[in-house]
């Protein structure tokens, strides 16, 4: 049954929403600020916590501000716009520091100096449905799966607003252009504003011959994309091309491509950041760079390294990432070997040096327990961690912790305004001389809130 009662927010956690207390359970509200007190209604009950709406906002924060987006509350897409920017970097170094906390690690945090608030993603994910009959056309909302239609995204740049705007009017002339439909790709070049590629998901091989079957081809035309590809959520490797599904991203002076569908960093302004945390002081034997895309944190140190090993499972990624080392000139890429694999696989049986540089960039679930384990076993003294989940990296941290690494050097970059999203750049090195706990309590890490 929905119950109403007030409620006053401690803190924002990892996902965007307040926590706060009530009756001996936690509470979680999204669209609050810290401080504030608010009426709130359950939306779901369970043994130890509720999720709850706000109702009314009771007493408001100095840190709130009126949210620039008219879709935002029902778009899922941003969760901390209704905080000023400031307060929004605080609150992610707040919860940053909390994820460390709760696995006993204290560590300061340095913070990037921020990047445009709006206009900065390279890529944005539309999902199409139906409701009443109509074509639906935007983002999922928050926490669910409903799709909100969605005409502008203030994230994204007013050129990758017009391509969407010009792929949603080709779907509205003729709404079974979008049968099959799951959700759309668009990426756009981070230099060259405007040229975009799509990637098209169906449901299943049977959508694509029926999706290539309406003349799909008139979207270049018309939206201006460069190309595109439709491949299905299930159901192999068949995929149709069309036109030329690539774009390039400019990294001080390489030029990366990407196919539709690779993995690239998706803010523009922070590219060179990024890439300039992890650079290396001085020459590298060894650079191995686990979950390395299209080689953004391997290619710009080829020069610097006696070698690059780059290991990435999705073979476009890979493939883009071997163009990538070619095109790079035999100066600084002849050194550069790229490896299709399973990050975990790769690292049982590579035969790690103690002189190792590893870069690691995983995926929301942080590392597997194998590829953990394995370097820890490894005599390899650096390790850079980039992470984009903090509860998975500070996990993460404690085993290489507790396993004898220490942190050198933490930066949390928001490559995500105005959501609950960030970046956590981490230099790890081993201590030497001693495995012992020492920055650790040894206290068990918490469990709940
Ligand atoms: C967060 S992205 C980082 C990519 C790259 N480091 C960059 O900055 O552009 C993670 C990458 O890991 C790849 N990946 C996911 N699971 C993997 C696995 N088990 N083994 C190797 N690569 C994996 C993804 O395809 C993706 O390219």
């Amino acid at each position: 049954m929905m119950k109403r009662f007030e409620v006053e927010i401690e803190k924002i956690v990892a996902g965007g929403d307040g926590l706060a207390r009530h009756e001996g359970r936690v509470v979680f509200v999204p669209g609050t600020v810290s401080g504030e007190r608010h009426q709130v209604e359950t939306v779901l009950e369970k043994k130890d916590f509720l999720r709850a709406r706000s109702v009314a906002l009771l007493e408001s924060s100095e840190q709130r501000r009126e949210a620039p987006c008219p879709y935002y509350g029902r778009c899922g897409g941003c969760s901390l716009m209704h905080l000023s920017p400031a307060a929004a970097l605080e609150t992610k170094r707040d919860i940053l520091l909390e994820s460390l906390s709760r696995q006993r690690i204290s560590h300061d945090a340095v913070v990037a100096t921020p990047f445009p608030e709006t206009g900065y993603r390279t890529r944005i994910r539309l999902h199409f449905s139906r409701s009443g009959g109509e074509l639906v056309m935007g983002f999922h909302g928050r926490a669910s799966h409903e799709v909100h239609d969605i005409e502008h995204c203030l994230l994204a740049s007013e050129p990758l607003n017009a391509t969407w705007r010009a792929v949603r009017s080709w779907f509205h002339e003729d709404p079974t252009r979008a049968r099959g439909l799951k959700s759309i790709e668009l990426q756009e070049s981070s230099h060259q504003p405007g040229r975009v590629i799509a990637r098209f998901l169906v449901q299943s091989r049977h959508g694509i011959l029926e999706f290539e079957k309406r003349e799909p081809r008139e979207l270049l035309e018309h939206a201006g994309l460069q190309g595109f590809i439709v491949e299905a959520e299930r159901g192999g490797r068949r995929e149709l091309r069309v036109g030329s599904p690539v774009v390039e991203h400019r990294l001080g002076e390489l030029m990366l491509r990407q196919t539709a569908g690779s993995f690239f960093q998706a803010n523009r302004f922070a590219l060179d950041r990024l890439v300039q945390i992890v650079a290396p002081k001085s020459a590298v034997a060894r650079w191995i760079d686990l979950y390395c895309g299209v080689g953004f944190f391997s290619l710009p140190f080829a020069s610097a390294a006696g070698e690059v090993v780059g290991v990435e499972s999705a073979p476009r990624s890979l493939s883009d990432a071997r163009a990538n080392a070619k095109a790079a000139g035999q100066q600084n890429a002849g050194n550069v070997r790229f490896i299709q694999q399973d990050a975990a696989t790769f690292a049982e049986s590579f035969s790690f040096n103690r002189d190792d540089i590893v870069v690691v960039d995983p995926p929301r679930g942080g590392l597997t327990r194998a590829l953990r384990e394995r370097l820890l076993a490894s005599p390899i003294e650096r390790l850079h961690y980039v992470s984009c989940d903090a509860p998975a990296f500070a996990r993460d941290a404690r085993a290489l912790v507790e396993s004898g690494f220490e942190i050198d050097a933490l930066e949390l970059v928001d490559l995500f305004p105005n959501t609950h999203h960030f970046e956590t750049v981490a230099t790890f090195i081993r201590r030497r001389g001693r495995r012992s706990l020492s920055g650790l309590d040894s206290l068990p890490p918490k469990g709940r809130y």
